[in-house]
């Protein structure tokens, strides 16, 4: 087997090459492991993974989430479709966000492959939520210690008309079971996270899911929320990840934030995601 490569990637993330992840030893996926607890986000190119091989490396990392709210692969009901028609204008996941913190015991993170890609365009954004928390002026850190903050996917799934996807042509066929959304209770999780593999702190706060902090109305949250959100999207600890055929990126929903790119209308893009189970945070 070829030698394995790890390019370490500006801002955040590795990128593994040499790997086939049908053929993993122990070791190899111990190494892995170690990357994706290390840089959050993990890429792996000219990989030739089919829908079976693709949910057994997942269940590597531990149990499968069926997506409550993505359309699933007819055979494949662990499979969620990610996927934009030429006819489409928006996209899913075409905002900063890290999936499922509106859970209570959110995923640890999203396996996705491409399986069809625009000629041009359609990339994927990263944001390094440990660097974000790190590069907090003291003073933030401070006052976002011990705050919490409610996380809902009501106002992005659910049934009201003012809803993301009530409002959007990016879940037509894709995106259902809104009134299963109307019914999540929210969580309340840390501003603050301790990496529950890691051990380090994170920032957990996301412009899609978190509504507000604990205690505060949303008007009231909104000044420090938006301070939170801008330092993270200033740029200087994000990753811009070009999808190829064969193409594997897997996230980890606690350290980071993500960003499907929606720059090629027109076209088509399909991904397969496969998302494996977390836990609470603290
Ligand atoms: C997702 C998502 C990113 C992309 O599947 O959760 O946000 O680039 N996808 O498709
Ligand atoms: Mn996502």
């Amino acid at each position: 087997m070829a030698a394995i490569n790890v390019t370490e990637l500006d801002g955040l993330g590795v990128e593994l090459s040499g790997l086939d992840l049908r053929a993993l030893t122990e070791s190899d996926f111990a190494m892995i492991q170690a990357h994706f607890s290390e840089h959050g986000v993990i890429f792996f190119r000219d990989q030739s993974l089919s829908e079976a091989d693709h949910l057994d490396f997942a269940r590597r990392w531990g149990d499968v989430n069926v997506n409550r709210f993505f359309a699933a692969l007819p055979d494949f009901p662990q499979i969620a479709l990610v996927a934009k028609e030429p006819d489409q204008a928006d996209n899913i996941g075409g905002g900063w966000h890290t999936d499922h913190s509106y859970d209570h015991e959110p995923a640890l993170g999203s396996i996705l492959v491409a399986r069809e890609l625009p000629d041009a365009g359609g990339d994927t954004m990263f944001a390094s939520m440990y660097k974000a928390y790190e590069t907090l002026d003291e003073e933030t850190k401070a006052e976002i210690e011990h705050l919490k903050a409610v996380h809902s996917g009501k106002h992005i799934f659910g049934t009201e008309s003012s809803t993301y996807y009530q409002n959007s042509d990016a879940g037509n066929g894709r995106i259902g079971n809104p009134e299963k959304a109307d019914e999540l209770t929210d969580p309340v999780h840390p501003v603050v996270i301790t990496h529950p593999l890691r051990g380090k702190k994170a920032l957990y706060v996301n412009p899609a899911f978190t509504v507000r902090f604990e205690h505060q109305t949303k008007e009231e949250s909104e000044p420090l929320l938006s301070k939170l959100y801008a330092h993270v999207m200033k740029g200087d600890f994000q990753t811009r990840f070009k999808w190829r055929k064969g193409s594997v990126a897997m996230w980890d929903n606690r350290s980071t934030w993500h960003w499907a790119l929606n720059d090629y209308q027109g076209h088509r893009r399909i991904m397969h995601r496969v998302t494996v189970e977390g836990c609470a945070l603290n």
